[in-house]
């Protein structure tokens, strides 16, 4: 089967990992979620008691960490120096606190260098998060910006966390994080070659066929 590498960005709710996923599933292709790698490294400094203001003491624990994860779309699982995480990290306590990591430079590049040899290790794959078209994954063979209004990300969000928080609260949280990652990386505005698929009046399924469509498009 043929060679191909496919970079998905796009902020948070945007539908990005699950359409990630199918997009991998329905490709043949190995799935990476890089923001899961983010997420692992914080829960661990967290754990470890690691200040994360300390931009030395968090770069050095990412730089050591033994990182495992799952690239079958179908397995999801992060593991961090053996100890599992796959759900912890999803925790709000890891949200809260994973942009002190997204926004140290050291620590990205840790994570970049990790991010593209996993992406090199396989032939068929689809990697998504905030910057893989850009600096992980340039030369990928096809590049999306995956973007929704506002509306739809904070509507979506609120049915992922399962509709336990305020309104207020979700947007806080989002916008703020989003807002402080956008410092660092752009997943705003597409760059040069790379296609923007709005999925703000798109269904799940609707979406997944439209990132099918662009794939086919660019890698053709
Ligand atoms: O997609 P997510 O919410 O799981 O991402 C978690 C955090 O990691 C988020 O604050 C953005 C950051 N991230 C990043 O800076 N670069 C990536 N390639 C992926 C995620």
């Amino acid at each position: 089967m043929q060679r191909i590498t496919v970079a998905i960005d796009g902020p948070s709710g945007s539908g990005k990992s699950s359409v990630s996923k199918e997009a991998a599933r329905r490709l043949n292709a190995a799935y990476l979620d890089t923001g899961a790698m983010y997420r692992a490294v914080t829960w661990h400094a967290l754990d470890a008691g690691t200040d994360l203001a300390d931009a030395a003491a968090v770069t050095a624990a990412v730089k050591a960490a033994e990182l495992f994860i799952s690239t079958d779309p179908d397995v999801e699982r992060i593991t961090i120096h053996g100890t599992d995480v796959t759900e912890a990290i999803r925790e709000p306590f890891v949200s809260a606190a994973v942009s002190a990591v997204a926004t140290n430079l050291q620590a990205r590049a840790e994570l970049v260098a990790r991010q593209r040899a996993i992406i090199n290790e396989h032939e068929r794959i689809v990697a998504e998060g905030r910057d893989i078209t850009t600096v992980v994954a340039p030369d990928a063979d096809a590049r999306i910006l995956l973007t929704a209004s506002e509306e739809a990300r904070l509507r979506r969000r609120g049915l992922q966390l399962g509709g336990t928080q305020s309104a207020a609260e979700l947007e806080a949280q989002v916008l703020a994080r989003d807002a402080k990652d956008s410092t660092v990386v752009n997943f705003q505005v597409a760059a040069d070659g790379v296609v923007t698929v709005d999925s703000s009046e798109l269904d799940f399924e609707q979406t997944v066929a439209t990132v099918l469509e662009a794939i086919k498009a660019q890698a053709a």
